[in-house]
């Protein structure tokens, strides 16, 4: 299951990413936010990624107006590797290299169709492991 969260600035990508995940028959879970009044983007991170921390979601989405500022708010959980991308080969290097278990939009500024194949991209690929596995143990350090 993919957890999903937006504030408002997100939300109406998050809205059309939902349809697409459905047409994919992908299972996924809205955490919010539900409408275009605006909220603090802090709050709609810290849901998402505690579904992940717990177990309840394998991965998850999170979209703001820029992406920064989800992507900031979800690095600041242990365990949580949130990567903002804009573009298809960050997407895929995001799962390949860094096992991003978190991908990070910004709804005003990357295209619908464009959020579509990066969030495939992601989705689709698998962490390589080997080098990139020691380097991720790495940031697990500097996580103590
Ligand atoms: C909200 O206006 C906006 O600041 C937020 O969505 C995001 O872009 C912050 O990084």
């Amino acid at each position: 299951m993919l957890a999903i969260g937006s504030d408002h600035g997100g939300f109406e990508l998050k809205e059309h990413i939902k349809k697409h995940l459905e047409e994919n028959g992908i299972e996924y879970k809205d955490y919010g936010t539900y409408s275009e009044e605006s909220v603090d983007y802090p709050d709609c991170a810290e849901p998402v990624c505690l579904a992940v921390l717990n177990g309840e979601a394998e991965r998850g989405i999170l979209i703001c107006g820029t992406g920064i500022g989800i992507s900031v708010s979800a690095n600041k959980f242990d365990g949580i590797r949130a990567a903002l991308c804009s573009d298809v080969y960050s997407a895929t290097m995001a799962k390949e290299h860094n096992d991003a278990n978190i991908i990070c939009l910004g709804g005003r500024v990357t295209g619908r169709e464009l959020a579509f194949m990066i969030v495939d991209s992601w989705y689709n690929a698998d962490f390589l492991g080997g080098r990139h596995a020691r380097r991720i143990e790495k940031i697990h350090a500097l996580e103590k």
